[in-house]
């Protein structure tokens, strides 16, 4: 009856289909798969965190917060990145509590992408950027990480910026690789970067998750990158709790205050109750100190049993995903293997050729291991039997 397609008229988002997360999980629910596809833990969150929640509800937080977040979580944070990585971020003026890491990138862009500015994002990637900057009139340039090791191609980089290059978006720990930036990339970075006005987003979700003694080289370390860069992060992907949406981000006074412009007018402020929750359990450091080794005994358990397995891998060095090279096994594309093992076998994984450009195909799949053992074990039986 209604005139749908007049209302709607041409899409702002022509090429956005639905996300590879909802196909794999729906097929993974309608085949009774283990679902190590997406990217959170099927454990419980420390009740203690749930407790702090209930305590801030009982004690009256229950109203608007302050629109840059509550004062005391933004308090602890700047001490947080201040202890870890030396850069003093301003509470009042330079740290925003946000929905999400999610809300941080998208807001970031909203603000700063006007119509025809070009926005390098580093392929694979995460799918929230390119939608983000396509909405706002922005034109999303690509550098693919080499299939081989994931690594970036610092000719290519140069190569892509130009006087329309507005903004350049990194992920370290890298999602779905599971690479971390070392210090002499983010230096090289660094170096790139001097001359130019371009502003960085760091998406930075998995900064607790990184293994073997490998240390997180925030953007927020170096001179020179911290003036220009949003540094994003999530409460979700630290404290096991991705169904609460918080995150913040950090960055120099100026970009802040023309980031809360569009901030304000978004959201105005985050969920109360769990602003002053996370205040009260971020005073208590191991709580995200000892992430790294809850994370590596999993990645541990799982590459360890993968070792008699037809599938390669490099060790992630940090995330809660490893990539499995399954080329020993079959030449099919990934998306086709992925649905197989669905299918076939009940396990579910991410084909990341839906993150590369032009859909490359780099024959592997990503497996993500914030899981109790016995999913992992359970998975690791299947793996076993490919
Ligand atoms: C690289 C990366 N960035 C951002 C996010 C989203 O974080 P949040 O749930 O805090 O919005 C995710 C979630 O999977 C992610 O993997």
């Amino acid at each position: 009856m209604a005139p749908i397609k007049k209302l709607t008229g041409p899409s702002k988002l022509p090429d956005v289909k639905t996300t590879i997360f909802t196909t794999v999980g729906n097929l993974a629910r309608k085949h009774g798969a283990i679902d190590l596809s997406q990217g959170f833990p099927n454990f419980e969150a420390d009740k203690k965190l749930m407790e702090l929640v209930t305590l801030a509800m009982h004690q009256g937080h229950n109203q608007y917060a302050a629109m840059q977040g509550y004062y005391g979580l933004r308090e602890i944070i700047a001490k947080k990145i201040e202890k870890l990585h030396g850069r003093v971020y301003h509470p009042d003026e330079e740290v925003t509590i946000t929905v999400g890491a999610t809300q941080a990138i998208f807001t970031a862009i909203t603000a700063f992408v006007h119509s025809g500015d070009e926005v390098i994002v580093i392929k694979p990637a995460y799918d929230c950027y390119e939608p983000a900057i396509v909405l706002n009139g922005g034109i999303p340039v690509y550098v693919q990480l080499s299939k081989k090791d994931y690594k970036i191609d610092w000719e290519d980089l140069k190569g892509k910026i130009n006087t329309k290059t507005r903004m350049l978006i990194i992920n370290t720990p890298h999602n779905p690789s599971g690479r971390i930036f070392s210090k002499d990339e983010m230096l090289q970075l660094q170096e790139i970067l001097r001359p130019t006005d371009i502003i960085v987003v760091s998406d930075e979700v998995y900064e607790h998750i990184v293994f073997d003694g490998e240390e997180h080289e925030s953007a927020s370390r170096f001179d020179a990158l911290a003036e220009r860069s949003f540094v994003c992060a999530s409460f979700g992907k630290t404290f096991h709790v991705t169904g609460w949406k918080m995150g913040y981000c950090a960055a120099p006074s100026d970009l802040m205050h023309e980031f809360r412009k569009s901030h304000q007018f978004a959201v105005f402020c985050v969920d109360h109750p769990v602003q002053r929750a996370m205040a009260k359990y971020l005073e208590d450091e191991r709580h995200y100190l000892e992430l790294n080794s809850f994370y590596q005994k999993k990645r541990d358990f799982f590459l360890s049993g993968l070792q008699q397995t037809k599938f390669r891998f490099t060790p992630s060095q940090g995330t809660y995903f490893q990539l499995l090279d399954y080329s020993e096994l079959t030449d099919e594309r990934d998306e086709d293997l992925a649905k197989r093992l669905i299918i076939d076998y009940k396990l579910a994984s991410i084909p990341i050729s839906s993150f590369n450009t032009g859909q490359r195909n780099d024959g592997v799949l990503r497996f993500c291991f914030a899981k109790k053992k016995e999913t992992l074990e359970a998975a690791i039986e299947i793996l076993s039997n490919v």
